[in-house]
């Protein structure tokens, strides 16, 4: 058998089975201020995963189950049992222009449309920078945000700052300077500079209508 631990979180209690099926738990709203009878009666098998259904709106009590590892969100859970995420919002103004060297100047017209003006265009870029990780239990932060923005500073901000991103940037050369290709670039830049948490999403605006996100397994190409 295994072992039940209760936690105590605000309006719920958090309970946790430590035996076989641990990767499931509950979390249990108490009602009246204590745990609801009926529930801590049959409190180990409402920890097994194939009776947690079981109980769902039983007694007309609650029971919400959630995976342990991953992403966990709502309330009542446990420091141990969240994730936290925090975002550093940056804006840097470009210029770029569309062209594949491999396409004929009218496939690079057809495609690429006014985009693929030689001249280039700009835009204001607004980059959204998202670490995820337990806040350190001295200084109640994830990361540093001066540090956070320091580093956006040099990997970005002085690399691509008032540049023409096809001409200006090396990690961009030989690619198309989308706003795919940008964020890729850019979470590559950052991804091994974040000591603290680690890199969780990099979201670039290249205006209010149209963004791209890069987390990881999706984004951090070789
Ligand atoms: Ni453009």
């Amino acid at each position: 058998m295994g072992r039940i631990s209760a936690e105590a979180c605000g309006a719920c209690v958090v309970l946790t089975w430590t035996g076989s099926g641990a990767d499931r738990w509950a979390n249990v709203p108490i009602r009246n201020g204590a745990l609801p009878e009926s529930v801590s009666g049959g409190v180990h098998q409402i920890l097994l995963p194939r009776t947690v259904p079981l109980l769902r709106g039983a007694g007309g009590f609650v029971v919400e189950e959630h995976a342990r590892s991953g992403s966990l969100e709502g309330a009542g859970l446990s420091r141990k049992d969240c994730m936290i995420r925090i975002t550093r919002k940056i804006e840097f103004s470009a210029a770029h222009f569309y062209h594949n060297p491999n396409f004929s100047a009218e496939e690079n017209r057809r495609v690429f449309g006014k985009c693929n003006n030689p001249h280039g265009h700009g835009h204001n870029y607004v980059l959204e920078v998202t670490i995820a990780g337990e806040p350190d239990p001295t200084t109640g932060m994830v990361l540093d945000l001066k540090e956070l923005k320091d580093i956006l500073q040099t990997e970005v901000m002085e690399r691509m700052d008032h540049r023409h991103l096809n001409y200006e940037v090396p990690e961009l050369a030989g690619q198309i300077p989308t706003c795919e290709n940008i964020a890729a670039v850019i979470w590559k830049l950052l991804e091994p500079k974040i000591k603290s948490g680690r890199l969780d999403r990099v979201r670039l605006y290249e205006s209010p209508e149209l963004f791209v996100d890069v987390s990881a397994g999706n984004g951090a190409r070789a």
